[in-house]
């Protein structure tokens, strides 16, 4: 059985005392109401992740990450993080290729391709996100965007490299816009991506890669859409900032854990 994994992406949001808050929130929620085994990854902006690592330290199923991470080790790039920086907070996890950071940083699939050999260079895990446009869908070319995208992305890594990585689906036109894929949508893709992991890694590396929903994921739909067969969790944005929405939804991912 695949692991559950529900992930929190804060983007731009939450300076230093309200991201303390928040993540005390969280944790204090988690305390009191879930049960289970379920991965818990809380991406918060660069200047939390040390903080929330040591609030984190006595919550084993709690893990850090990063939004983002530099392909350089190092060097003359004023403003970047590298991954290096990020695994010396303490952080576990990067997530890599979002659609805001292909979308208004130009990231290519190249680039999220250098990022992620550095990340791994570093020891961090990744989640990486792929997911097509509304242009896209409505041209019927979601297969082959995300074919793209894995295979000039992801598949240059070897099996052991690639055994660090998470893969979240997250259609751009359902991110931040409260329409959400429904569950039939999501499951098809995913169910596709797993098929091209199976071709390119085999089954046992496909059967045991966690993906990941994003888009619009809410403590309502949260339940349809984990109950789909090839959906490990979600990658949460909005709902992420509420901690009484974000852990009813973590706790609608441990009751679908407890159903298999
Ligand atoms: P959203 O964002 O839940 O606000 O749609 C998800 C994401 O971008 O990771």
């Amino acid at each position: 059985m695949r692991k559950k994994v529900i992930a929190a992406n804060w983007k731009m949001n939450e300076d230093y005392p309200e991201g303390l808050a928040l993540f005390t929130d969280v944790i204090k929620l988690i305390r009191d109401e879930v049960t289970g085994s379920q991965e818990v990854i809380v991406c918060p902006p660069f200047i939390h992740l040390h903080a929330l690592v040591q609030l984190a330290k006595n919550h084993p199923q709690l893990s850090i990450g990063a939004q983002d991470a530099h392909q350089s080790q190092s060097g003359a790039f004023t403003g970047e993080v590298s991954a290096k920086m990020v695994r010396s907070t303490g952080a576990e996890y990067v997530i890599l290729g979002h659609s805001e950071r292909r979308h208004y940083f130009n990231e290519t699939n190249e680039l999220v391709a250098k990022k992620i050999d550095t990340a791994l260079l570093n020891n961090l895990k990744i989640i990486c996100c792929i997911g097509e446009t509304k242009k896209e869908r409505e041209a019927g070319q979601q297969f082959n965007v995300l074919e793209r995208q894995l295979t000039e992305g992801l598949f240059h890594l070897d099996e052991t490299q690639f055994a660090h990585l998470t893969i979240a689906y997250e259609p751009i036109w359902a991110i931040g816009t409260g329409v959400t894929a429904t569950a039939a949508q999501a499951q098809e893709i995913h169910r596709f991506i797993r098929k091209k992991l199976s071709a390119r890694y085999g089954d046992e590396t496909a059967d045991h890669t966690v993906i990941l929903y994003g888009g619009s994921c809410n403590p309502k739909n949260a339940a349809e859409l984990f109950s789909q067969k090839d959906i490990d969790g979600g990658l949460i944005g909005g709902a992420s900032l509420k901690a009484r929405d974000f852990v009813d939804i973590i706790k609608v991912c441990n009751f679908k854990g407890v159903l298999l």
